[in-house]
């Protein structure tokens, strides 16, 4: 009887993981991306059916037509304005960005994620006029479309724009100088059916604030949980959902749906980025969705997309090293710490990737570590390539100089396609060579071997030749450029 109901429940899990699936985002600020077809095919072999995307990248979209994978698309914060201020610039938008690929490639598109954290705290009120109306324009637009009953539109809202007054989730509230702002918008996406969206980082709770509980970030129990009336918090994911729950309640929206945008943990680039506490913190999390785990104040689950698919080398560090990390697979789809998805499975790897040849740029055997050429190359390889690896605390922080230096010089090589010349710039001090120099055993420092991008568009090409090819090479590969260049001023 009892092995019946256990086989019962594993059937249950099994199969409300398999109705529901897992939800996870796709960045874009990647100097060498992996092809959509290996993107797609990546999702599925891992059972995400929900993706969000930043922005409408036509060849995602089209490979994600018939794939049984759900997509929200996403809307940048320099579209707001424009989008804000012309009805028919929101019409566009929808029939270029969403009904072309609904009925075109019958990608499975769901919603439109309206700008990106738009109030947020530090982007000082920029989008705070021009939000709501683009919200607005693309429901209209969406209607108008005949979209309106599939496709709903909502705003992604970071955890700044509530707050907990006295530090507990029950008092939470809007941040006063958008509350006005906010109910507005919550009845509006109420009334037409839409979910609401929040982004939930323990991550950067952590990060923020050096004596924040470091079990509190995770979800397996805490030294000093926090007690609200009746409820204990042992995690402060679900103290953090939970205050946006209070504040819905607070503002007579007790059943609207809520939906987490990101939540995820990196790998490198800060002492708390690594892989040991990225497998903790996205195993327990995992395991919350597997379980159809809600919190207290919700007990039934919200859909929560993991942040997210891969590295990204090109985005920016402003809000620190780390920012470059968040990927549950590296920049190339390899598989960076086992993740159990229950049913005995582990995420799997991407395939079919091209890689450029196994060649690295490194420091030569002997001297040059004193030249005066050398901090300024290291600088310039930097100031192009990504070196967020080399600090302190992080995967390649340990590398003694010459190391160091050899890291810098490669990631400019391999972010350079492994070009002529481009081993050969630094004062004579390089050399390319065959010899993996990675440190290998126990540590985490990788010295990369970019992709090979032009071998996936070649082998793209050739196999929708005589289709319509949906890809301006010669415009993706300056859109690339530009992503390096302005990634070149940080
Ligand atoms: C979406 O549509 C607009 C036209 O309204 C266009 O300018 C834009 O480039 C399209 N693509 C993306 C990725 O937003
Ligand atoms: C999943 O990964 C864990 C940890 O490495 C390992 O012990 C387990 O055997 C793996 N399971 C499968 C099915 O590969
Ligand atoms: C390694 O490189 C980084 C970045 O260039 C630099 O900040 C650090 O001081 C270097 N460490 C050593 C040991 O040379
Ligand atoms: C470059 O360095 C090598 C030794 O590594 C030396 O033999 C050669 O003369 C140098 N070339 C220049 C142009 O300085």
């Amino acid at each position: 009887m009892r092995i019946i109901f256990a086989i019962y429940a594993v059937l249950i899990v099994y199969q409300s993981l398999e109705a529901e699936g897992l939800a996870i985002n796709l960045g874009t600020r990647s100097s060498h991306p992996l092809p959509a077809d290996i993107v797609v095919k990546l999702l599925k072999d891992n059972g995400f059916n929900k993706v969000k995307l930043f922005e409408a990248q036509p060849d995602v979209l089209q490979a994600l037509g018939k794939s049984g994978i759900q997509v929200m698309v996403g809307i940048p914060n320099d579209l707001l304005a424009p989008l804000a201020s012309s009805v028919s610039a929101a019409v566009s938008w929808v029939q270029q960005n969403v009904s072309t690929f609904v009925s075109k490639y019958g990608t499975d598109i769901r919603y439109v994620a309206v700008g990106n954290e738009p109030f947020l705290k530090t982007y000082n009120n920029m989008f705070v006029q021009s939000t709501f109306p683009a919200l607005k324009n693309i429901q209209a637009a969406l209607i108008k479309a005949g979209l309106g009953q599939k496709v709903k539109a909502t705003i992604p809202l970071n955890a700044d724009v509530y707050e907990a007054i006295n530090g507990l989730p029950s008092g939470g509230d809007f941040r006063a100088d958008i509350k006005d702002l906010m109910v507005s918008i919550v009845k509006f996406v109420n009334d037409n059916g839409a979910p609401l969206m929040v982004n939930i980082y323990p991550f950067l709770s952590l990060y923020a604030d050096a004596n924040f509980p470091v079990d509190y970030a995770f979800f397996d129990g805490s030294a000093a949980p926090v007690m609200d009336g009746s409820i204990t918090y042992t995690n402060v994911f679900e103290a953090n959902y939970d205050t946006f729950v209070s504040t819905l309640e607070k503002n007579g929206f007790p059943n609207v749906e809520i939906i987490v945008g990101e939540v995820g943990w990196p790998t490198d680039g800060d002492p708390n980025a690594n892989l040991q506490y990225a497998r903790k913190f996205n195993q327990g999390l995992l395991d919350r969705i597997i379980q159809g785990k809600g919190t207290p104040k919700r007990p039934s689950p919200p859909d929560i997309y993991l942040f997210a698919l891969t590295d990204e080398d090109a985005k920016s560090i402003e809000p620190g090293k780390f920012e470059r990390h968040w990927g549950l697979f590296y920049f190339d789809g390899v598989v960076k710490y086992p993740l159990g998805l229950g049913n005995g499975r582990n995420i799997t790897g991407a395939k079919g990737v091209k890689y450029l040849e196994r060649k690295w740029c490194v420091m030569k055997p002997e001297g040059g570590l004193s030249d005066v050429a050398l901090p300024q190359d290291i600088n310039n390889a930097c100031s192009y390539a990504d070196c967020t690896s080399l600090g302190y605390g992080s995967s390649c922080g340990a590398l003694d100089a010459r190391s160091n230096a050899s890291y810098a010089f490669n990631m400019y090589y391999q972010t350079m396609d492994q070009r002529k010349g481009s081993c050969e710039q630094f004062h004579n001090l390089t050399i390319v060579t065959s010899i993996d120099p990675s440190p290998g055993q126990g540590s985490a420092c990788r010295f990369e071997i970019m992709i090979d991008v032009g071998k996936h568009e070649q082998r793209r090409r050739s196999s929708s030749a005589g289709k319509r090819s949906y890809c301006n090479c010669f415009f993706g590969h300056v859109l690339i450029l530009l992503a390096l260049m302005t990634f070149g001023t940080f």
